[in-house]
């Protein structure tokens, strides 16, 4: 059941973010970018908050008329300040729980991947208070229902001496202090807030906090925008002689507050508590996801450094050698970190498959995916390849299924991430003349499951970083083409399409020449074209 929510959600994203792609390109798609954008919009708030809380008064009544101030008179600047401000955090909102439905719908959640999961769902939390916090500081009728209905709902739990909701019941009971308070509230739980985030993204490597700068300006202007149009306004002075008759919610921050009219307080402490709490332990809940993590073999490896630059979850470091040879660093993995991409793997100068005289054994493997099994798979898939032109495709777990690609000529295998795959072994395949040409693919471009397997095999493909696929390979055998499971018949149509060429006659002499390294005029192109 779960399973079947979760893989509907999971086709849902992909084909939304694949019409985002067309639309936008993926770069400035906004679904690849949703935690960037969640910073994005918290500096807006941060920067307008700051204005605004420069015109702005403490106190019961003169909380309401400086926030009318800024909005009426001075709507041009404090207004829009305003109206920035309200909008941005409404857009944080809705990023943080688009971003929490995709991490869970793509499963990027369980595992050794749950950290990053559980330090969110407090994040999700200090979100809503800071908002919650500034609704009530405009002391307007929505934040007398607000204060009231908040209260009373903590006056539920034994923690306070004396009803908080008391300060609320009329005018003399209320002071000025109580706003400072909450300023100082309104201020300490972002900061809070940031220091969470800082812990959120602790086990991801190089995060992205930065939306690119088209999407970051789209974005800006989109708010702007709505700020002119539709600025954010107060609903009338708060009166506590009187029950405020009817108030309009902001549905971003305050969707839960009709509950409070419907359930009891307790119970509405326990669904509360215990939605927090199964979201909490969603990444222990089964299946679970356990993966043996990746080892290394000291023998083999020199203290490069190649694998913790490349690794996506910061599981490897590099430490002072321990076994006498003559380097200066030696890799070891954490291996409560790892997730076993293999994308280490990848990147070790050691593993290539032209080794023969010692066994393949690279510095640093994944035990029960190692290359030497893979070298194995590959030379018995390839003995198995016959016609004019015979393809090798290297794919992923995370992308189309290898069975999807079951074409005449074509064997393909699966690694657990295409950032695992060394450049060697695409020399390998061509200079051993185990097939015709090489296909590669792996995640849709921009969106990769292990974070950077896609961007590392580009670059290491057009020697951009190492360990670099060698000058020699001939470029025109080598095909890409980046998909999600749901661009099966596209990647299809682009190996049907690369193999065709493999067939075709060599270019004129004097035709347009790539230079050496460049990336491959991808298939990709001729197929999303053609
Ligand atoms: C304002 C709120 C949030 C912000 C700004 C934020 C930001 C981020 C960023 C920047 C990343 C790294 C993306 C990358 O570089 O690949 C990330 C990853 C992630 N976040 Fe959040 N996040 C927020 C809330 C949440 C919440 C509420 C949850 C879930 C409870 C969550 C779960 C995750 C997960 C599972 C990952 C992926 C980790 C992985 O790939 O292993 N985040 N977040
Ligand atoms: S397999 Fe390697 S690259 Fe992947 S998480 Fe583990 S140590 Fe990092
Ligand atoms: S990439 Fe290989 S050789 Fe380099 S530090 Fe890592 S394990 Fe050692």
């Amino acid at each position: 059941m779960t399973l079947g929510i979760k893989g509907g959600m999971r086709t849902g994203f992909l084909w939304i973010e694949d019409w985002l792609d067309r639309a936008f390109g993926p770069a400035w798609n906004p679904l690849y970018h949703l935690g960037a954008l969640g910073f994005f919009y918290y500096w807006i708030v941060a920067a307008s908050g700051i204005y605004v809380y420069i015109l702005f008064d403490t106190g019961t009544t003169e909380a309401y008329d400086s926030i009318e101030y800024m909005t009426v008179e001075q709507w041009y600047l404090g207004g829009v300040m305003r109206s920035l401000h309200r909008y941005a955090s409404d857009g944080m909102v809705l990023m943080m729980v688009v971003h929490m439905l995709r991490e869970f719908a793509l499963d990027r959640y369980r595992g050794n991947r749950w950290f990053t999961w559980f330090t969110g769902v407090p994040v999700f939390w200090l979100v809503i208070a800071s908002g919650i916090t500034g609704y009530w500081l405009v002391w307007d009728k929505l934040a007398q229902y607000l204060a009231l209905a908040t209260t009373e709902w903590f006056d539920w739990l034994p923690i306070f001496g004396q009803p908080i909701a008391r300060n609320f019941l009329a005018p003399s009971l209320l002071d000025d202090r109580f706003f400072t308070l909450l300023t100082f509230m309104h201020i300490a739980v972002p900061l809070i807030l940031l220091l969470v985030l800082w812990i959120h993204l602790q086990r991801v490597s190089r995060s992205r906090i930065h939306p690119a700068r088209g999407l970051a300006l789209g974005t800006f202007a989109m708010l702007l925008a709505l700020s002119l149009f539709k600025p954010a306004v107060s609903q009338g002075p708060a009166d506590l002689a009187r029950i405020p008759a009817e108030v309009g919610l902001d549905w971003f921050y305050l969707a839960g507050y009709p509950l409070m009219d419907i359930w009891s307080k307790g119970a509405l402490w326990a669904f509360t508590a215990t939605l927090t709490l199964i979201v909490a332990v969603l990444p222990w809940l089964p299946p679970l996801r356990r993966v043996p993590a990746a080892v290394v073999d000291l023998k083999n490896c020199n203290g490069c450094t190649r694998c913790t630059e490349d690794c996506p979850f910061n599981a490897v470091s590099m430490q002072p050698r321990t076994d006498g040879l003559p380097f200066e660093w030696e890799a070891a993995v954490n291996a409560s970190h790892c997730v076993a991409c293999g994308i280490c793997a990848g990147a070790c100068p050691t593993s290539t498959p032209f080794r023969r005289a010692s066994d393949l054994v690279p510095g640093i493997d994944l035990p029960d995916r190692s290359l030497r099994q893979l070298r194995d798979q590959l030379e018995q898939a390839a003995a198995a390849l016959s016609g004019k032109a015979r393809v090798v495709v290297f794919g992923c777990d995370h992308g189309v299924a290898p069975r999807d690609l079951a074409l005449p000529g074509v064997a393909a295998l699966s690694l657990p991430c295409i950032g695992a795959l060394p450049p060697s072994f695409i020399d390998y395949v061509l200079s051993r003349d185990l097939a015709d040409g090489v296909f590669i693919t792996g995640c849709r471009k921009g969106e990769c499951y292990q974070r950077f397997g896609q961007r590392w095999t580009e670059d290491r493909l057009a020697r951009r970083r190492d360990p670099y696929l060698r000058a020699r390979v001939p470029r025109e055998r080598i095909g890409t083409f980046w998909a999600a499971p749901t661009n099966r018949r596209r990647l299809v149509q682009a190996v049907e399409s690369f193999a065709a060429g493999l067939g075709a006659p060599p270019p004129a002499p004097g035709g347009p020449e790539r230079p050496v390294g460049a990336p491959e005029a991808s298939t990709e192109e001729a197929a999303a074209h053609g």
